[in-house]
């Protein structure tokens, strides 16, 4: 008869292995749905790898949540796995060359670099398995080096964020735009489109534009704050993502001037939105990324069931300001991704 003390001993040290956290620098998460009625050919379930940028954007949640309705219709298992932080390539590229080992059916992912992911892709595709690239391009060719790109239209949500600056403005004033990460084709395309706006308003007239927040929102608050005499002197503020905006943010409340200065960010996280309610900033550019991660899911398993899926899937963007927060549009957008 075992004795109490070894047995509560033994129990706590199958607790504490069965609790080990990952601690690789990656979160995971794997949800498998009850195995779809296999086909004639009696395959097994099939496997979805997802891969963010990175997991500590609330926007990944919401990719996430699309990704896992997607696989709960579809009646295949998602995992799921990111690096932290959107910044780390190699990080990136390790979850990929893991999935590929691993032999998964399909490979959905945001590359955190144009560059530097172009080649695992590549590999993964050659190694027979598909891959659909959502959210930031990635260099190569849809239909040959991947199988589709599912995401907004990048450099029309930058035009949308200058235009909507512009229109605050009255076509005149001092600007300042604090850039993302250098290699994220994403945010690269919207500073863009924003930036070619400001080229058409004579009256702007650009105090910043060659500076980056970096992967997080602390990063981010600290590239703000040293730009603080530019902010004091800007009519106009544009930031091209989540993390910026809200670092650009928290800053602007430091120094006493959120609401004070025009302020057009992109991305509607519930933090973002709260500030745009209190004033503090006047319009965010808005994506889908339930959408995004949903139609990532369902085209690379209709490209597994050998059906015919686009190159190009736009899944949308749209402006959001006090005039149509309440539109039952923006409410549907704003809605608490599905759990
Ligand atoms: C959003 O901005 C970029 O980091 C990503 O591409 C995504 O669209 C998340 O913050």
């Amino acid at each position: 008869m075992l004795n109490k003390p070894f047995v509560a001993l033994l129990c706590l040290a199958l607790l504490a292995v069965a609790g080990c956290s990952n601690n690789s620098g990656s979160s995971s998460s794997s949800s498998s749905t009850p195995a779809a009625p296999t086909g004639s050919s009696g395959a097994s379930q099939l496997t979805i790898a997802v891969i963010p940028k990175g997991t500590t954007h609330d926007y990944w949640k919401s990719v996430d949540a699309g990704a896992q309705q997607a696989g709960k219709e579809l009646g295949v298992q998602i995992d799921w796995k990111g690096a932290l932080q959107e910044s780390d390539r190699a990080g990136e590229i390790a979850i990929v060359q893991q999935f590929v080992s691993d032999k998964v059916s399909g490979i959905v992912i945001a590359p955190n670099d144009i560059a530097a992911l172009a080649q695992p892709i590549k590999a993964a595709t050659t190694a027979g398995i598909p891959v659909v690239v959502i959210d930031s391009a990635v260099n190569g060719t849809p239909g040959k080096d991947f199988v589709s790109f599912v995401a907004t239209d990048n450099y029309k949500g930058g035009v949308m964020g200058g235009q909507q600056l512009a229109k605050l403005l009255g076509g005149k004033g001092n600007v300042v735009l604090l850039r993302y990460q250098e290699g994220s084709a994403s945010t690269d395309d919207r500073e863009r489109g924003f930036l070619d706006v400001m080229k058409q308003n004579p009256g702007i007239h650009l105090l910043v534009d060659n500076r980056y927040g970096g992967a997080t929102v602390s990063e981010a608050k600290s590239a703000a704050m040293d730009l603080v005499d530019y902010l004091k002197q800007a009519d106009g503020i544009f930031c091209p993502n989540e993390s910026t905006t809200h670092g650009m943010l928290l800053a602007l409340r430091q120094e006493n001037l959120a609401g004070k200065v025009k302020f057009v960010g992109f991305d509607a996280t519930p933090d973002l939105t709260a500030a745009l309610k209190q004033g503090q900033i006047n319009a965010l550019i808005s994506q889908n990324p339930v959408k995004m991660g949903y139609d990532g899911v369902k085209i690379c398993v209709e490209k597994l069931r050998g059906q015919t899926v686009p190159l190009r899937d736009d899944t949308g963007v749209m402006e959001i300001d006090m005039t149509n927060i309440n539109s039952p549009a923006v409410q549907k957008l704003l809605a608490p991704p599905p759990s």
